[in-house]
């Protein structure tokens, strides 16, 4: 279990449902640098801080926020849809296609974010849609993570036995195994940016 000095402790590989919540902690701050950024330095160079704040956040969700979607597609979502309640998981359906809509979304957040590092700056055209796209997604995941934590994680939470919960948490962790050293579980690479490198907004 990985310790945060001054947090509330990360969730174990025996509380998965309690580590796709803290992921999406991590999710919500990085996701802030994106929309912080795209809004508080257009017209400008971004600083070597907001570069900096700005890269770790594209990779976070390069890895961590791909393993997080994989984490809830491949071992979460499809245990209750198999289950007799199956017809209450209608919304993962919908969630399934939030986790479709928010690639795409990224795709075009890190070819703009790429473009204004290489280029030092970026067009006005551009820089508007770097800033309607991360609105955007910071409202996807609001709605998103809002429908997980308060409908499906609950459901879930009391529908899966004992041993569907520790399966789940092995898968995990074999995820974890397979991907990257820097695993989620008290990384520092992929730790939200609590003290990410950008001035305080003004
Ligand atoms: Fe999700
Ligand atoms: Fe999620």
């Amino acid at each position: 279990m990985g310790i945060q000095i001054g947090a509330k402790p990360d969730s174990g590989f025996d509380d998965p449902l309690g580590m796709l919540t803290d992921c999406h902690r991590r999710i919500e701050r990085f996701l802030d640098v994106l929309c912080l950024v795209a809004d508080r330095a257009t017209g400008r160079a971004m600083t070597d801080e907001e570069t900096a704040a700005v890269q770790a956040s594209l990779q976070y969700f390069r890895v961590g926020g791909q393993r997080h979607n994989a984490d809830e597609e491949e071992s979460l979502f499809p245990r209750p849809r198999e289950s007799s309640a199956r017809d209450k998981f209608n919304e993962i359906h919908a969630l399934l296609s939030d986790h479709q809509d928010a690639n795409h979304l990224h795709g075009t957040v890190e070819k703009l974010y790429e473009k204004w590092v290489s280029a030092g700056t970026l067009e006005l055209k551009d820089q508007g849609e770097l800033l309607s796209v991360t609105q955007r997604l910071k409202r996807l995941y609001t709605e998103h993570i809002q429908m997980e934590e308060q409908v499906v994680f609950p459901r879930a939470a009391k529908l899966l036995t004992s041993d569907a919960i520790h399966a789940i948490g092995q898968e995990f962790r074999a995820r974890r195994e397979l991907s990257s050293p820097d695993a989620e579980l008290g990384s520092t690479a992929s730790s939200a940016p609590s003290s990410a490198p950008l001035p305080a907004p003004s």
